[in-house]
């Protein structure tokens, strides 16, 4: 069966409820039904149900749950905003004006559990979608930085990841994190890898440098950041500083970090800052042909996810199942 077949599969049986927060536009609206229909998750559907039945008329709402930020009350979530935030200056009114705000509303209702997790973006731009996310979800216990990955599925027969699959992180979201978040966006990428990719973790901290090769504060990160995935995941096959090559190549692992239980057969890849991480994912994307399935934000307390602005039906139903196996 494909990834994205058993991610499905495995979705149905969680029984959980996803909020799309960009209820009102037409690809969320088609995905809605098809998600319902296929029993992925139960849907919610932020907008005004006449403007949904004008946009999709021949869609069958049948099932989904639909809140209109017009006529619902909003003061629990407003309430729930102004309490979070008021540390940081936002006044009651702010709270009520940001509440109507879908990407706001929708975080709130994963905040208060009325959803298991959100998916929006299809017309948002990324930093619109986490920024809410970021203040209100914040990041799971012992996490301490957001990220992303993507899961790479290799074209057949190539020999890299497991059975073609690989994981690559950071690639969309921290654009030059610390030894800290660098260790982070590998803990996160390998659970990543472990629930929704559903592979054995071999983790690799990449970098242009292998076992001292090279000296660089740059090179210096990363060795610092294998040190704390080390002692913050104990148990995680992790290994760095890596080169590309050394992480995947067997022989070359051999050369250059003999006795390294992760380099030559390395299927989890962090790269050290998102300038690495969106050329490389893009370049596999490209060159190899790879499909490259993501972002998937990874680290929030309840999983919310970004959609690219050029999204599908398909590749809505195929995040919202990826959301609900990352819902605890
Ligand atoms: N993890 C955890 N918390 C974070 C993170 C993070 N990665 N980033 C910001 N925060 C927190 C902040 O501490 C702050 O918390 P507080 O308000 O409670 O104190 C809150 O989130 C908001 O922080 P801001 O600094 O206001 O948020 P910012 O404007 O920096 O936005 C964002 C964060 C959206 C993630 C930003 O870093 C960003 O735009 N990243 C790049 C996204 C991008 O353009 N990617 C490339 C395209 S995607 C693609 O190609 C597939």
């Amino acid at each position: 069966m494909k990834l994205l077949d058993q991610v499905k599969e495995k979705a149905r049986k969680a029984g959980k409820r996803i909020v799309l927060a960009e209820g009102e536009e037409e690809r969320n609206i088609k995905a809605a039904e098809i998600i319902t229909r296929e029993k992925i998750a139960e849907v919610t559907l932020i907008g005004d149900e006449a403007v949904i039945r004008k946009v999709c008329p021949d869609v069958k709402l049948d099932g989904i749950k639909i809140v209109n930020p017009k006529t619902a009350d909003l003061s629990k979530y407003s309430d729930t905003l102004y309490e979070l935030r008021k540390a940081k200056g936002m006044t009651p009114e702010q709270a009520k004006e940001l509440t109507k705000d879908c990407l706001y509303l929708g975080v709130l209702m994963v905040k208060l559990g009325e959803v298991d997790g959100m998916v929006s973006g299809a017309i948002h731009a990324t930093g619109d979608v986490l920024r809410p996310a970021l203040q209100i979800i914040k990041t799971a216990p012992g996490i301490s930085t957001v990220s992303s990955c993507f899961i790479m599925i290799l074209p057949e027969g190539c020999k890299y990841g497991e059975n073609g699959i690989m994981v690559f992180g950071d690639c969309a979201v921290n654009p030059n994190p610390t030894a800290e978040q660098l260790a982070a966006i590998a803990i996160s990428s390998a659970a990543s890898a472990r629930n929704i990719a559903g592979i054995d973790p071999k983790v690799a901290m990449l970098s242009f440098s292998t076992k001292g090769s090279a000296k660089h504060e740059l090179v210096d990160k990363v060795v610092e950041a294998t040190k704390l995935v080390k002692e913050l995941a104990p148990d995680l096959a992790v290994d760095g500083e890596l080169q590309a090559d050394a992480a995947m190549v067997e022989k070359v692992a051999n050369l250059k970090a003999p006795g390294s239980s992760v380099a030559g057969k390395a299927n989890v890849l962090i790269f050290p800052d998102l300038q690495a991480g969106n050329i490389g994912y893009k370049l596999v994307q490209r060159l190899a042909g790879a499909e490259a399935i993501g972002p998937v934000c990874q680290g929030f307390n309840k999983p919310v996810n970004d959609l690219s602005r050029g999204c599908s039906v398909d590749d809505i139903v195929n995040v919202v199942a990826m959301t609900v196996l990352q819902c605890k």
